[in-house]
């Protein structure tokens, strides 16, 4: 078991939430969360649908929950749209010039949209997309950095009923190629480039390379960003800036009438094997999940500024960042760029800027940022700090503890929440005035989810017996299927056990307490970004000198993990140094820098069973150091570990 997995299974701490802070919180005691939450699962239609009652339905729904042969629908019959919930619906309330972002860039020249700002830009680019041709239930591919124009797109197609499909701007051609492909996407919205690290990232570039194989889009709108010079290929290609400020682009667009189960995004995230799956989420479950979520784990007051770290191109940032605080009428600070540049003080600076109450982050930053020092934090002002938050990854102990002491001063909670991009919101989290917190835990189950840890058999594991993690019953923001997939959907997540699989290990402790262990496939969480080997591997295969990859995580101080690459080179190719860094480029260039490997091993031969399936299993051990291999003797030749250990990269 890695060092810093058995470090949290170790830990014993417990804080409590300041007398204070419970006061002024939504949800104040175990008392109301125990009594609340005995309801939510006992009844959790009547749960579900009293709390639906907060959103703005442009008809009730007939039917709370239905199992359609197991894919599972929720508030049938129901129509309303959500960016009406998000804009309309918080302007209505009085709230027009409040903030609604604050985007901070890496120049450092922060722009506020307020919410009636928003909707007018929001409005005239669904104009522009209506004008373009794009329809309810056509899917738009959006492959933007952290610009203010991401959120608006995404918004945009809510208001017209187009189903976006976010590519995280740090991909590469061949991943967002393959993404565009899958989702059979007719307009692509990118960016002439985009910023980090002061460097400029050549996005329509990439773009313009994975188009030459994606005949599905017709139009590409592009952000200017950066004012690079770029392609621009006629009567395809247009400039944003040109197309909204064409004359009969109004300032208001008539919102879609979307049934409830009406598709709202795909979002692609990597499983087991083959390719990225499309996780379909769809409108009123998935926004009443993330409102309701929102409210209460952040315990969103009307005075808060919060800031998640994340970005939209992931999950975090679409529940997170978009439509929980916006639903919410929250103001949210989105940043562009990285944690440590210029220097290792750029949240905190941007926390004393804009007085940010809440801030959400990932395990990896907090590590990184804690190697950096104290001094960063110190010379910052952040007394406005209330609440922090965690999400991505198992959090070690020891870095939950500086973030509660450096950053939080010791009187703010941290709310460690775990969920996925297919849970659409957190389900298992600390109420942050409400539950005892023991590091590395993320605690309780939300309202409403019900989940367990079992065993290869099924049954029920005991109290600090670890086993695969599963959640027994449905809940709105769940996704709906796998797009054009849908036995893929059953079979991934149902099959095993005929309950929800989340993909994680773990184990509850006596008081109930959850801890997350880690996955049990394929999946490396590379500084949280969910990266699946199946996917560098055949990136690595793609390369004139290899015959075969097989590639699997090890632990890393700081972006929790790495990845580890084995890889058998065709006859007669010469093994050395600088053909490793060409492999890491090839990947960084093709699927993106994320998904480099921080090791290359060449082998000669890969450890498989007599049926030629790589035993990652065994691989894993190997790049982890350890010699706990169990059983080799059912490989078909089991010399190779030997040879394999030997060589590691150290
Ligand atoms: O392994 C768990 C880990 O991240 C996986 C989901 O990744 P993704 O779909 O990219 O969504 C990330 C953001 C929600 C999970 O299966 N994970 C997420 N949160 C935590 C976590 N592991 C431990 N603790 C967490 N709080």
């Amino acid at each position: 078991m890695p060092e810093f997995i058995d470090s949290i299974l170790k830990e014993h701490r417990i804080f409590f939430p300041s007398e204070e802070f419970k006061r002024k919180a939504i949800i104040k005691s175990m008392a109301e969360y125990s009594k609340l939450y005995k309801k939510s699962v006992e009844n959790p239609e009547a749960f579900w649908s009293g709390m639906a009652q907060q959103l703005d339905w442009l008809k009730k729904w007939d039917v709370v929950l239905r199992n359609d042969a197991g894919f599972f629908k929720w508030f049938e019959g129901g129509y309303l749209n959500v960016s009406c919930n998000c804009l309309d619906r918080i302007i209505k309330s009085g709230k027009k010039d409040k903030i609604a972002f604050i985007w901070e860039p890496e120049s450092g020249e922060s722009k506020t949209y307020t919410y009636g700002q928003l909707l007018k830009e929001v409005c005239r680019f669904a104009n522009v997309l209506k004008k373009k041709g794009v329809q309810r239930g056509h899917v738009v591919e959006i492959y933007l950095p952290m610009i203010p124009e991401l959120p608006i797109a995404m918004l945009a197609c809510a208001r017209i009923g187009a189903i976006h499909s976010v590519v995280f701007a740090g991909f590469s051609y061949d991943a967002l190629k393959d993404r565009i492909q899958d989702s059979n996407a007719e307009l692509l919205i990118t960016a002439d480039g985009s910023f980090r690290n002061g460097k400029v990232f050549p996005l329509k570039g990439n773009a313009d390379a994975a188009l030459k194989e994606c005949p599905t889009i017709k139009n590409v709108v592009v952000v200017k960003r950066t004012g690079s010079s770029v392609n621009m290929q006629n009567s395809r290609d247009y400039w944003w800036h040109e197309l909204i400020k064409e004359k009969d682009i109004k300032d208001f667009c008539e919102p879609e009438r979307m049934h409830s189960e009406e598709s709202l995004f795909i979002l692609y995230t990597s499983g087991t094997t083959g390719k990225p799956k499309g996780i379909l989420h769809t409108q009123a479950g998935y926004l009443l999940y993330v409102y309701q979520t929102f409210k209460w784990i952040f315990d969103i007051k009307d005075k808060d500024v919060y800031f998640c770290t994340a970005d939209i191109g992931w999950i975090t940032g679409h529940s997170y960042i978009v439509y929980g605080p916006l639903s919410n009428g929250a103001t949210v600070v989105m940043y562009e760029g990285s944690p440590t540049f210029p220097k290792p003080d750029r949240f905190w600076r941007i926390v004393e800027k804009h007085k940010v109450t809440i801030f959400y982050t990932a395990p990896t930053a907090i590590r990184a940022l804690a190697k950096e020092g104290d001094e960063w934090p110190s010379r910052c002002n952040l007394s406005s700090l209330r609440l922090l938050g965690t999400v991505g990854e198992p959090i070690n102990p020891e870095a939950w503890v500086w973030y509660h002491k450096v950053i939080g001063k010791d009187k703010c909670p941290v709310v460690d929440t775990w969920w996925q991009t297919e849970t659409g919101g957190i389900l298992i989290t600390p109420l942050p005035g409400a539950t005892p917190l023991k590091p590395g835990s993320a605690t309780k189950p939300f309202f409403g989810i019900v989940a367990d840890v079992l065993r290869e058999d099924g049954s029920k594991a005991n109290a600090d017996e670890g086993g695969y993690l599963v959640i027994r019953n449905p809940w709105p923001g769940m996704l709906r299927t796998v797009w054009n997939n849908p036995d893929r959907y059953k079979h991934t997540y149902f099959e095993k056990f005929g309950v929800y699989l989340t993909g994680d290990t773990a184990k509850i402790d006596k008081d109930g307490y959850f801890w997350i262990m880690g996955r049990i496939d394929d999946v490396i969480k590379v500084a949280g970004h969910r990266i699946g080997s199946a996917e560098v591997e055949s990136s690595l295969v793609s390369h004139a000198a290899v015959a075969e990859a097989a590639v699997v995580p090890y632990p890393h101080e700081i972006k929790g993990q790495a990845i580890y690459a084995f890889v058998v080179l065709k006859n007669g190719i010469k093994k050395n140094d600088e053909l490793k860094e060409g492999l890491k480029k090839h990947v960084a260039d093709h699927v993106g820098p994320i998904a480099k490997p921080d090791k290359i091993q060449f082998a000669d031969d890969l450890p498989k069973t007599r049926s030629g399936k790589i035993m990652r299993r065994i691989l894993k051990v190997i790049a982890e150091g350890s010699t706990d291999y169990g059983n080799i003797m059912t490989l078909a030749d089991p010399g190779v570990v030997e040879v394999l250990a030997k060589n590691m990269v150290k």
